[in-house]
């Protein structure tokens, strides 16, 4: 490792790297024009990106800089959007005009969006070269473009996340970087049922934890306090059972069309929306708003605590069967991504049996309406397609026994998406002292979310049973979106990290210098996050040392 490079790509990804690098190099010869300014000199400091890049190294020569001149050069149709996005970002901080335009060559201030990039980079992949002739950002579908300009605002100064204007310079060092994620998926789940958030608030949410690459939000929309998706057969689910919420708040809900915005959205930043209709259990709100799905016929009451596994559809109702029917239905159809979240977790006020027969039959009907089932680990205790997800959740030291509902998962087929909670829950406390936050899967600091793997976590696993990691935040004690971005982060950083880099170099060494250059991008971006004193936060950064109240 030399001071002016440093890569941590897998063997296998080496072709890759020096084919891309050799691209780059030619690319920049043949179109870079010379700056029409002088460049300020390299930065001293490597740069600082999460999740990690496969590979970045550092080039000699002059900076780049974003000036008024400062173009968005697209070649290619389907890079117009995230072109366009972009603008909107650099914009807003810098108050240069950034056009998006179309146009064969490059200067030395703007930045090319191509889609010429090999196959071999996949959907997400892409190549980022940075230097005083411009920049040259490549990939081989829209989504790797999206992907390389997360990076690309973490080469420049944390400011230009600002949503007004600040003053430049506007640098970012030169350097070449190859990149593609380790897992296809990267989740962050929010819990709207608990605590109910609206639209702008899961936008905010998901702009966020797209900024480290996530590419999936699970969105927990139902539970026993809430049901926050319209359902048109079935209206009372959120007239009625949308009302409540932990500590007897208002509640509230998604009309079709606002989820269909927030799906819309997403789609634009290469983000997934898996819905999650968390059944046989956790269904109170539903049972509250229509009795019949009791097997006594008699709406319990509303539910405004947190203590679970005390509700259930009633298995052997027929009425059930129509509800499961028109209720998957619908959300399929609100839903263009291929995975369908049923739950099935803690379902401990339904028999083995009714399980066992809901859940082939709730298999049934996903398949029927399209879509892939994905459940909460204990869904890997009954039959399910090769196809189907596992999420698995559980605190998990490794010599849990219910890591053998995983190994279960395995042995059909399935792939797991690893949320240990012990590591990947963010509503676990940090410290003992936090006032926010549950201690059932112990105390969870920044650094224990981050020091683990996601396919060695629970022994005899091989990579090819994983299929990701989600990052889970429970929204029981969070009432306020301050809140819930304390407990996410910075830990929900660190766990995309382990979705997206590479298993080989990975080290709290490492990363922690890296995780404390967002410190203040954060801070311009108002995140009010946990100020972990692990961290060696830079002067000037914000964050929160206890848990905020309110706002
Ligand atoms: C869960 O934490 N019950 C999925």
């Amino acid at each position: 490792m030399s001071g002016l490079s440093w890569r941590a790509g897998a063997a296998a990804i080496t072709g890759l790297v020096l084919a891309v690098t050799v691209a780059v190099e030619r690319a920049g010869d043949a179109e870079g024009r010379a700056p029409r300014t002088e460049a300020p000199a390299v930065a001293a400091a490597a740069p600082r990106i999460v999740p990690a890049p496969v590979s970045l190294q550092r080039r000699p020569g002059p900076a780049f800089t974003l000036t008024p001149q400062t173009r968005l050069v697209v070649r290619d149709r389907r890079a117009t959007g995230v072109a366009e996005l972009t603008a909107v970002l650099l914009r807003r901080s810098t108050g240069y005009p950034v056009p998006v335009t179309d146009g064969a060559s490059y200067g030395g201030h703007d930045v090319l969006f191509a889609l010429d990039g090999p196959a071999s980079l996949g959907d997400e992949g892409y190549t980022l070269a940075v230097h005083g002739r411009g920049v040259r950002l490549t990939a081989h579908a829209a989504e790797g473009l999206f992907r390389g300009v997360q990076t690309l605002r973490q080469l420049l100064p944390g400011r230009i996340e600002s949503a007004t204007v600040r003053p430049g310079p506007w640098a970012a060092p030169a350097v070449a970087i190859t990149d593609r994620p380790r897992f296809a998926w990267r989740g962050a789940m929010l819990d709207v049922a608990r605590h109910f958030y609206g639209v702008d608030d899961v936008k905010r949410y998901l702009d966020l934890a797209a900024l480290y690459k996530v590419n999936v939000l699970h969105l927990h929309l139902t539970d026993d306090q809430g049901w926050r998706l319209e359902i048109e057969k079935w209206p009372r689910l959120t007239t009625v059972g949308g009302r409540t919420e932990v500590g007897g708040g208002r509640g509230g809900y998604y009309t079709q069309e606002q989820y269909t915005e927030i799906v819309r959205y997403a789609a634009a930043r290469y983000v997934t929306v898996v819905p999650e209709i968390d059944i046989p259990g956790h269904t109170n709100a539903a049972l509250t708003a229509y009795p019949e799905l009791t097997c006594d016929g008699t709406a319990p009451p509303v539910h405004t605590g947190i203590d679970v596994g005390f509700s259930s559809l009633c298995v052997r109702a027929g009425v059930t069967y129509r509800f499961l029917d028109d209720v998957i239905r619908e959300v399929a159809a609100l839903t263009p991504g291929r995975y369908l979240h049923v739950g099935g977790d803690e379902a401990y006020d339904t028999s083995r049996a009714d399980y066992k027969a809901f859940m082939a039959h709730a298999r049934q009907v996903v398949r029927g309406h399209g879509k892939r089932l994905v459940g909460w680990t204990q869904v890997a205790t009954t039959p399910q397609d090769p196809d189907s997800l596992a999420q698995y959740y559980h605190a998990a030291h490794g010599d849990d026994p219910r890591t053998k509902w995983a190994h279960a998962a395995a042995d059909q087929h399935m792939k797991l998406i690893m949320s240990p909670a012990a590591r990947a829950y963010l509503d676990m406390k940090y410290t003992a002292a936090d006032r926010l936050g549950t201690d059932w899967a112990g105390l969870v600091d920044t650094r224990t979310s981050y020091d683990w793997d996601p396919v060695t976590f629970i022994a005899g696993l091989s990579p090819g049973d994983v299929h990701g990691v989600e990052a889970a935040l429970w929204t029981e004690t969070a009432a306020s979106m301050a809140e819930v971005e304390y407990l996410a982060y910075p830990r929900l950083a660190g766990v995309a990290e382990r979705g997206w880099s590479p298993a080989t170099g990975r080290s709290w060494a490492d990363y922690a210098p890296r995780l404390a250059a967002q410190g203040p991008r954060w801070t311009v971006l108002g995140v009010r996050f946990h100020r972990d004193p692990a961290v060696p936060w830079p002067a000037g950064t914000g964050g929160e040392t206890t848990a905020p109240s309110g706002g």
